[in-house]
Order: C-alpha cells, then structure tokens, then sequence
C-alpha cells in the first residue's frame, strides 16, 4: 500500500492572515494581551481550563505555546493587540471509532477576549486554520468539541461545518465528569 505523505505540525514563522486578523507564533511581548483576556473569571472555565490569577500563570503558558508551537495568536489587525488564541492539538482519544484509527488528525480549541466576542472573528480565524491544515499539513480530519451548554461554542463549529458524532462524558481539570459534543470535519481535498 502506498504512504501517505504527512508533514509535522507546527505554527511556523510565516503567518496566515484573514480580513481582519493575523494568525501568527506567539512571542514573550504578547505576554499582557495573553494575561488579559485569560485573566477574566469565567472565560477559559467554558473551555475546561482555570482563568489565570497571577501573571506569572500566563507566563507559564506562553512559554509552553512557545516551546510547543502548537498554539496560533490571534493578532487583530486595526490594533495589533492579541485578542486569543488557536490551539491544533494532537487527538489522543478514540471518540470517532474504527474508521478514523488509522487517520490523522487534530483536535482545535480557541478562546478570544470577552471584549470581542460576538464579531464573528473567531470562526473567520479558524476558517483560515482549517484550511492550512487541510491543504498544507494533508490532514484528513479535524476535530472540535464543547461542553454541552457552551452555545458559543457550539455556534462557531457549526459555522465552520463540522459536522455532529455524538455526546460523551469528558473528565476536566476540575475532576468533574461533564457532558461535551463532539464534531468532526473530513479533508474534502482527499480521496482515498
Ligand atoms: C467561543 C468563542 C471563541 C466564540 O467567539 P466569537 O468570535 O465571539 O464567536 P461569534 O461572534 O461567532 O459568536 C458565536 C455565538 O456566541 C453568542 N454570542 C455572541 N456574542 C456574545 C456575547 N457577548 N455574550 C454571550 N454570547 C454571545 C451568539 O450566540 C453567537 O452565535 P450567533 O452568531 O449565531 O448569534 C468565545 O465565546 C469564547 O472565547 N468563549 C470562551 C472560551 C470557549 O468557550 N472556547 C471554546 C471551547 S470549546
């Protein structure tokens, strides 16, 4: 059987751009937009992950989004400020089944300042990674999910078409068993 060709994931220094943002490596100046928006109570809680409480919790992250490169800013083009961020993990779990095991792909996650939300910047700027991954990286599929009450959420991967598999019960930071919605999106550039 022939191999597929795969190349290894990275943000790498040549940015993706859209209308209105930059998508780019994170570097040690974004430190105080990062510590901004991951500072207000609530917001990081609707991803699964703690708001920060100090700056030195941001530190921490930035500097594990700099080493790992698997993490976009989110730069808004009218104030070069960073309003967020892209994460493109690596997908450990076997939620989709058989027919996906022997497939690569990546789970997305994103957070944006609360300050921004309802502009539909974030569903402009995961368009822009969708494809990049789907026509530089050859991925086959992506995947997405949310906590079953996050509607944001929900509203941006539905915009993006991905398409519902199903609810499960996730174990978050906070040692709580909640339900979240899974969704998938295949490359619609591959044929097998
Ligand atoms: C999810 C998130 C990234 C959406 O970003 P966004 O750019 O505001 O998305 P949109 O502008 O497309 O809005 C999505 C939906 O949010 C809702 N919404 C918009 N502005 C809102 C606001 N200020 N307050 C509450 N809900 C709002 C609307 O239902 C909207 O759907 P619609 O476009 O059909 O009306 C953002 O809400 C966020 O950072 N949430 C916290 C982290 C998170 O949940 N990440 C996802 C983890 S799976």
């Amino acid at each position: 059987m022939k191999r597929k060709m795969r190349y290894v994931f990275e943000v790498s220094e040549k940015n993706l751009e859209t209308e209105r943002m930059i998508l780019r490596p994170w570097k040690n100046s974004d430190l105080h937009d990062l510590y901004a928006y991951a500072s207000v109570i609530g917001v990081g809680e609707m991803a699964g992950w703690k708001h920060h409480k100090k700056l030195k919790d941001s530190r921490a992250v930035l500097f594990n989004f700099m080493v790992n490169k698997n993490v976009y800013a989110i730069e808004l083009k009218s104030s070069q400020k960073v309003i967020g961020s892209i994460g493109v993990e690596k997908i450990y779990n076997n939620y989709l089944g058989y027919q996906y095991k022997k497939l690569s792909g990546r789970e997305l996650g994103f957070v944006l300042n609360k300050d921004y939300w309802g502009q539909g910047l974030v569903a402009e700027a995961v368009a822009k990674v969708v494809e990049h991954l789907f026509e530089s990286f050859k991925f086959d599929y992506l995947l997405c999910a949310h906590f079953k009450n996050n509607n944001q959420s929900k509203r941006v991967i539905e915009k993006l078409g991905f398409n519902y598999v199903k609810e499960i019960s996730f174990p978050t930071l906070f040692n709580l068993q909640e339900r979240a919605l899974i969704y998938v999106k295949d490359n619609p550039n591959l044929v097998y």
